[in-house]
């Protein structure tokens, strides 16, 4: 129940929001973003003129949020009851104790020393990857996008699954999840459709295929286990680390549920980071130079690990500064459980609250040109010129990305492969537009040249 308004902000009135219904459904940022040069970084409107939300862009009020009074902030319904239908119940969307329980035992896979002994598969993966690449650039342009979809939905996949879980699989499942990710979009973007979509049997046909999906992945579990191969991949971890209160192992659906649940949050997740840094690279070839003389000088001809990977720092801060400007996830939300106050700012209980990444990161109390490419904004010390909560492409808190240690492993191992062996251009000079969804996409296809590297 709502008690009260939001209060002490600047608000969006109901008939404005109305009015830009429509635009809110094709591009969502574009209208935060008119918003919030209109407001300033706080600002109340009613999502489809109903329902009372807080976005923000101020690092102290989603610190808040996520950290400090965490415990009142729950992720929305949209996160939680829309998914369950089609994802389970696991980390991603439970709360509490379950959830704190499976976030501890899922934690040990992501650590960076086992993620250190993950990385020799991946590097086998990716060659693979990289051959065939090579075979489709020499054919032409490509676009780049797909390819990083197939890139990491390789890499996530077998770091989950393993060696043994084939392409094929991996595509299936990966075209279901596709499928279910558009219809749920479409659930969220026009709740007034769904008791339609139950009667003509549109939520029943996707129950099947998220059916079809588990079976896929259930079969690959189970022969892991009845086989007793052992590897060096997370689903190892979900397999056999004991929980800390009972000493047991996690149960079989709990197993296809997470397993499932990080290939959903792991996949497209970095596929879109990548293709946003290429893009940005391609717009600004001499960082492709200077990360190639960094990897020379730090990794040489030696092998890629985790530590040496990590000394990268200026690929580090290209990264960053990529997904500072196009964070895939452009916003994340929660629900207030009880009445709350933030800086004199009143939330009643009820209220969603969207700490809003994208706005976050180009806020110009914390950042200067905002608009510009520039990676030494990340530069040793000079994190100090901002609040901490600035910068949260993985989000922030105890709910921070589970995967982000894998992810930047994946991102610097390709991002390394590809200067190592191509430079590269746009084949066409507009600047291509986002276009935000579930995940922050490119509006078109980012298509791009690749020419062997001149080492200089
Ligand atoms: C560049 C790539 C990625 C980005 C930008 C990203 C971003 C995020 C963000 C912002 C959240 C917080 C959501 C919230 O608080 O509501 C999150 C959560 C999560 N991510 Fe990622 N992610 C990435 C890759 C991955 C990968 C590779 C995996 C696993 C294979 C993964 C697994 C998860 C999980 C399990 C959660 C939920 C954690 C929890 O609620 O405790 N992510 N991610």
């Amino acid at each position: 129940m709502l008690e009260g308004r939001i209060s002490n902000v600047p608000h969006v009135p109901r008939g404005r929001s109305l009015l830009d219904a429509r635009d809110m459904m094709r591009n969502p940022v574009a209208v935060f973003e008119k918003y919030r040069a209109r407001l300033g970084p706080t600002f109340t409107l009613h999502f489809g003129g109903v329902k009372a939300s807080l976005v923000s862009t101020d690092p102290a009020i989603l610190e808040h949020v996520l950290r400090s009074n965490r415990d009142n902030y729950e992720k929305s319904y949209i996160q939680v009851e829309r998914m369950v239908e089609f994802q389970g119940e696991g980390v991603v969307n439970t709360h509490g104790e379950a959830w704190l329980r499976q976030r501890r035992l899922l934690a040990q896979g992501f650590k960076p020393a086992y993620l250190d002994k993950l990385l020799p598969m991946q590097q086998d993966v990716l060659q693979g990857l990289m051959s065939d690449f090579d075979r489709d650039v020499r054919k032409g342009p490509v676009d780049v996008r797909r390819q990083m979809l197939r890139f990491t939905l390789r890499l996530v996949g077998k770091s989950l699954f393993g060696r043994t879980m084939r392409i094929e699989e991996l595509e299936q499942i990966a075209d279901i999840i596709a499928s279910i990710e558009a219809f749920a979009h479409r659930q969220i973007t026009q709740p007034w459709k769904i008791p339609w979509f139950r009667l003509s049997g549109q939520s029943a046909k996707y129950q099947q295929l998220r059916r079809d999906g588990d079976a896929i992945a259930l079969r690959h579990i189970r022969a892991r286990i009845t086989e007793g191969l052992r590897e060096n991949d997370i689903l190892q971890v979900l397999l056999e680390t004991p929980y800390q209160d009972t000493g047991q192992t996690m149960d079989e659906p709990l197993v296809l549920t997470e397993s499932l649940q990080m290939l959903v949050a792991g996949n497209q997740t970095s596929s879109n980071a990548l293709t946003w840094i290429f893009y940005l690279l391609a717009r600004h070839p001499k960082y492709i130079r200077e990360i190639r003389d960094e990897v020379v000088a730090v990794i040489g001809e030696n092998a890629i690990d985790y530590q040496n990977l990590h000394q990268l720092e200026g690929t580090v801060r290209v990264i960053d500064e990529a997904m500072r400007l196009f964070p895939p996830f452009w916003m994340i939300d929660r629900v207030a459980l009880k009445t709350d106050e933030i800086g004199g700012v009143h939330i009643p209980a009820g209220v969603m609250v969207i700490p809003y990444i994208y706005g976050t990161h180009r806020n110009p109390a914390q950042w200067e040109d905002v608009e510009t490419f520039d990676p030494r904004r990340f530069e040793r010390g000079r994190s100090k010129e901002r609040h901490p909560f600035a910068f949260i492409p993985f989000g922030g808190g105890p709910r921070l990305c589970l995967g982000a240690n894998l992810a930047v492993m994946q991102i610097l191992m390709i991002v390394v492969a590809f200067v190592r062996h191509y430079d590269f251009t746009l084949a066409n000079d507009e600047p291509v537009a986002i276009q935000p969804k579930m995940l922050l996409q490119p509006q078109s296809a980012v298509i791009m040249n690749f020419q062997a590297a001149k080492h200089t």
